[in-house]
């Protein structure tokens, strides 16, 4: 399945604010109208929004009427501030801006014409990529998991949270696909419902057995010894391995760790972000608070209630048992294995 890729000098991407209900897809020719989707979250998921980021810089630059270098220049800078003012927390958007601003600068002296079409050629390399780190993931992450294993999942970090296939989820489906007999407990994900919305569409699509749970659910089922292992993907994994990812995802790994059960993080390391030595300067996205108040546009709360919706949270080191990426799994002290690993 993909979830954002390039077709005939367009952009085109699934409106995941729709499914379950309606697999619709979206065109893109205006690389600010990508921008604002991935605002409103209709692609979401750290690695897919550095994806579209990716392809919506091709877009912008391939759509432009510069006819030097400098203006296209101009140009790109331009269209590179568009997609940072989008979303803070996901690394891989920021990620993506310098990896196609890299190839840009590298291709000075040629010709506009020539830049774009090799913009647009990173692009799609970028997207290819993501799959193929998520099929690693997902080969090395199966290896922790065992014959029966029963998996509690948070948010989505599925296909659609990724150009394709997933992080967490890639490794659950194969696991599932090695035939280990898996089953899945889903938290539905307050307050956007990522997890009730799309990993169970996702899981039902690949005939994974799996049970739908609410947030406060999972203290109760880890005591009951029904969760061997809990799997999350990451918006952004500091230098010491502290990981932000969707809010509700700290609370899940210290229950983990008083019922002794392993936490897994899985991500790229388009994911790592080496320059912050600890998590706490991981830029946390404040959304609008009606996300909160009101579901499906019919208000829940009292008129004027007062409410707060940070969109994620930070789980220190400590919590995390493994950091499963491409190159490798990640253990403590993460420091050196993440360096190890990035290649720094
Ligand atoms: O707000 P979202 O839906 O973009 O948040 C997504 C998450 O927190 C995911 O768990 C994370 O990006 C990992 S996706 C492979």
């Amino acid at each position: 399945m993909r979830t954002v890729w390039w077709s005939k000098n367009r952009v085109k991407l699934i409106d995941q604010t729709k499914l379950p209900f309606k697999t619709e897809v979206l065109e893109f020719r205006d690389y600010r109208k990508l921008a604002r989707a991935i605002k409103e979250m209709r692609l979401r998921g750290a690695p897919a929004i550095g994806v579209a980021t990716a392809l919506g810089i091709a877009l912008g630059i391939n759509h432009s009427k510069a006819s030097s270098f400098r203006e296209l220049s101009k140009e790109l800078d331009r269209t590179i501030k568009t997609f940072q003012g989008t979303r803070p927390t996901a690394v891989n958007l920021f990620w993506a801006c310098r990896r196609m601003k890299k190839k840009f600068r590298e291709n000075r002296g040629k010709s506009p014409k020539e830049i774009k079409r090799i913009l647009v050629q990173e692009a799609k390399r970028i997207t290819q990529e993501d799959i193929d780190c998520c099929k690693r993931i997902g080969e090395l992450g199966a290896s922790l998991i065992k014959k029966g294993d029963s998996i509690l999942t948070h948010c989505n970090a599925g296909a659609l949270a990724t150009a394709g296939y997933g992080t967490a989820l890639g490794v659950i489906k194969k696991a599932h696909e090695e035939g280990k007999r898996i089953k899945v407990f889903i938290d539905e994900t307050r307050p956007r419902l990522q997890g009730a919305r799309l990993t169970t569409w996702e899981l039902k699509r690949e005939g994974i057995p799996f049970t739908l749970i609410t947030d406060n659910m999972a203290g109760y089922f880890m005591k009951k010894k029904e969760i061997d292992l809990v799997i999350v993907g990451a918006d952004r994994i500091a230098g010491n391995g502290d990981v932000a990812n969707k809010i509700g995802t700290y609370p899940l790994a210290v229950l983990a760790k008083e019922h002794k059960i392993p936490f897994y993080v899985a991500a790229p390391t388009s994911t790592i972000d080496l320059r912050l030595p600890s998590g706490n300067r991981i830029p946390i996205e404040e959304r609008n608070t009606r996300e909160v108040t009101h579901m499906g546009g019919r208000a829940l709360v009292p008129k004027g209630t007062k409410a707060a919706n940070p969109a994620f949270d930070l789980t220190p080191n400590r919590y995390i048992k493994a950091i499963i990426t491409e190159k490798g799994i990640a253990r403590r002290p993460y420091r050196q294995s993440l360096r190890k690993i990035c290649g720094w």
